[in-house]
């Protein structure tokens, strides 16, 4: 990795020193949060799951009207070559589209704008991360989001008060409940294990598509590990044999602590061991 001034971030068709990049104090991405996102993990200098973090950029632009003339071939192309530059061997890749810049005005109507590209690389130790191996310790806060966390915009005040909000309390993240029922945690989806059988909440405008959580479905159901996606009430959670959340940054990350009562036996149980396992193995076929 290169040291980290000289790192290179791609803004709007051009690669400038990261020092250099900006862009405009009017955009809305910096005024409204009118913006969209994706991360996507790195390893071995490669990305994971590309193709699903493209088209849902793409679907979250569309659900938002920003204007989408972006092109997977040539995307792909300047997150590979901003990976090359940085030499980055396993960490993130950050893309970012905001409807655009103009004067500040709640309305966007039917004005034209062009959007506002960003790209940048982060170095991030995904593979060896502690706490998938010794597990995260979480509390459960209310969730204070807007009601469309199905689309991946920029608005994350709420996640990151939460996030801090466990990290304050020397924990390490937050899950986040609405009438009684999870969620998913500040920047992971959720699954618990109870009486044998895995469950995640299922997919609604209350929570975000993860890729990883899709992925993680896709992969047991090839070792004929069924995952229930279904309500799952925080109770069910305070009484779960195992507990996990999956993120592209985090990969699998077993939960070992809920306010302040261990999850099981409060280690690392056998079945998030199991998944872990089927997740890396298979996840080398969808790197690009
Ligand atoms: N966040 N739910 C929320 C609220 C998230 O922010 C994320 C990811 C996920 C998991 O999605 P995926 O498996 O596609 O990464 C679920 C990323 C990592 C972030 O904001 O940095």
């Amino acid at each position: 990795m290169l040291e980290k001034d000289n790192t290179k971030v791609y803004v709007n068709g051009e690669f400038f020193l990261k020092k250099e990049a900006s862009i405009s104090v009017f955009d809305r991405g910096f005024l409204f949060s009118d913006s969209v996102y994706e991360v996507t993990a790195v390893i071995e200098g490669k990305l994971v799951d590309w193709q699903e973090h493209f088209a849902r950029l793409v679907r979250s632009l569309d659900h938002l009207d920003i204007v989408n003339n972006f092109n997977e071939e040539d995307f792909y192309k300047i997150q590979k070559k901003l990976i090359n530059q940085n030499e980055l061997k396993e960490g993130l890749c950050y893309i970012q589209i905001t409807r655009g810049f103009g004067e500040r005005d709640f309305n966007f109507g039917n004005k034209s704008f062009l959007p506002t590209v960003v790209m940048f690389t982060q170095e991030k130790s995904i593979l060896n991360n502690p706490a998938t191996k010794a597990g995260i310790k979480i509390i459960t806060v209310p969730d204070d989001r807007w009601k469309r966390r199905d689309i991946k915009t920029t608005q994350l005040l709420a996640q990151s008060i939460a996030k801090s909000s466990a990290v304050q309390k020397g924990l390490d993240d937050s899950l986040l409940v609405q009438d009684g029922f999870i969620n998913e945690g500040s920047s992971s989806n959720a699954f618990i294990i109870k009486d044998d059988h895995i469950y995640t909440p299922s997919l609604s405008n209350f929570i975000l598509g993860g890729i990883t959580r899709s992925t993680v479905i896709e992969f047991c159901k090839t070792k004929n590990i069924q995952i229930k996606e279904q309500k799952i009430h925080v109770d069910d959670v305070m009484h779960a044999q195992e507990v996990f959340l999956t993120s592209a940054t985090g990969f699998v990350i077993p939960v070992i602590e809920i306010d302040g009562r261990p999850v099981g036996n409060g280690s690392v149980g056998d079945k998030v061991k199991e998944i872990q396992e089927i997740y890396l193995e298979q996840i080398k076929s969808k790197l690009s």
